[in-house]
């Protein structure tokens, strides 16, 4: 195909273009970066504890704890809507941010449970939010929807398309839960979170370096299918690729940030398993004083549990203005990806 083209010039993936050629290329550094300005989340009334299960299934508090870490997750109550839920974690992230809905340019909604096959959620969130002026779309990246919503978003308000980004992950995974197969019943939870991305010029951190990456050849270790809609996955397989493409991405995202592991001042990662986040953030050097968890409380919310996370880490103090934060998420596909950012640089956006 190189042929075809003058001397000297190579098709994107020539091999006669070094990867890290081809990498620089494809990142310049934004004339505007993007930085989020506001966090809010979400959580449906019901709880169902890890008695609770003991209860329905053979299964233990003890097994579920010291194998996931999870004590309770929130669930939907039956024929309850997600959008209800999205649209209220969306409020908190904009009245965080001291922004209106007006103001919203885009309504980004990672989800891999939304209320109907189609439409998707975001047209919904955002006639409930009351910003008709946005556009709206869904983005289905399973467990890293979060993590790719977030590069996208952040892709438009540096290419000066938005000056305002509303990115949410919202999940029902109790829809497409198999509540009486033990080893994925009491994995998963329902919940949503969400952050605004904006404009400003003058932000050291932004939210530019991620690093993402699939692999469709694993798709059959982590699936729900049309036919039967329920997670089905292969746990310990799925565990390992978790540990090593998230530490794989972040190193590479911080490589692409130009910082080091001791700059991060917290790690976000996918809430699935306790003993996933901590093997990974081990694993890049990070310790556990700066590791953010709270799958005890909500388990794997798929898409929506960095956005929980991060609520819950403001909520605590834990995460503060000015904060360098590490994100990274693993999920069906495989997908992945992670990034640096920061977290409300400044305190209100093109001040
Ligand atoms: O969100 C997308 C990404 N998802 C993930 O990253 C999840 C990755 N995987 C995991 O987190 C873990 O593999 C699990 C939490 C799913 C499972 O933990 P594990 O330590 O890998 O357990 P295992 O699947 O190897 O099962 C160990 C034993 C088995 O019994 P035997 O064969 O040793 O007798 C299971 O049958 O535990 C049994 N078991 C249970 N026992 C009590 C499986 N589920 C349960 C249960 N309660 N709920």
């Amino acid at each position: 195909m190189s042929t075809l083209l003058p001397p000297g010039v190579h098709a994107p993936g020539d091999p006669a273009v070094p990867a890290s050629a081809r990498r620089r290329a494809r990142h310049r550094p934004p004339l505007t970066r993007a930085g989020i300005f506001g966090v809010g989340a979400a959580l449906p009334d019901g709880v169902v504890t890890n008695r609770d299960l003991e209860r329905a299934l053979e299964t233990t508090d003890d097994w579920i704890v010291r194998r996931t870490g999870i004590r309770e997750r929130r669930r939907l109550a039956e024929g309850e809507l997600l959008a209800p839920l999205a649209t209220e974690a969306c409020r908190r992230a904009l009245a965080d941010a001291g922004r209106t809905a007006g103001e919203v340019d885009q309504v980004l909604v990672s989800t891999v449970t939304p209320d109907r096959v189609t439409p998707g959620l975001a047209p919904d969130v955002a006639l409930r939010l009351g910003a008709p002026q946005a556009s709206a779309v869904d983005v289905n990246a399973a467990c890293a929807g979060f993590v790719y919503a977030l590069d996208h978003a952040a892709a438009l308000v540096e290419s000066g398309r938005a000056e305002v980004v509303l990115v949410c992950g919202a999940e029902a995974l109790s829809r497409i839960t198999d509540h009486d197969e033990r080893s994925t019943a009491v994995l998963f939870g329902d919940g949503a979170g969400a952050v605004v991305l904006a404009a400003d010029d003058g932000l050291r951190v932004g939210c530019g370096s991620f690093v993402l990456g699939a692999d469709g050849a694993s798709a059959d270790l982590l699936y729900a299918d049309l036919d039967e809609r329920k997670l089905r996955m292969q746990g310990q397989e799925v565990y390992r690729h978790a540990v090593r493409r998230m530490v794989e991405s972040t190193s590479e995202a911080l490589a692409r940030s130009g910082m080091t592991a001791a700059e991060i001042d917290l790690f976000v990662a996918h809430q699935a398993n306790r003993r996933i986040i901590h093997a990974a953030a081990a694993e890049l050097g990070l310790d556990p004083a700066r590791v953010v968890v709270n799958v005890d409380r909500v388990a794997n919310t798929s898409s929506a549990s960095i956005p929980l996370a991060l609520a819950q880490a403001q909520e605590d103090g834990v995460l503060r203005p000015g904060a360098t934060v590490a994100l990274a998420a693993f999920g069906a596909g495989f997908v992945w990806g992670a990034g640096v950012v920061g977290f409300k640089e400044r305190p209100h956006a093109g001040d």
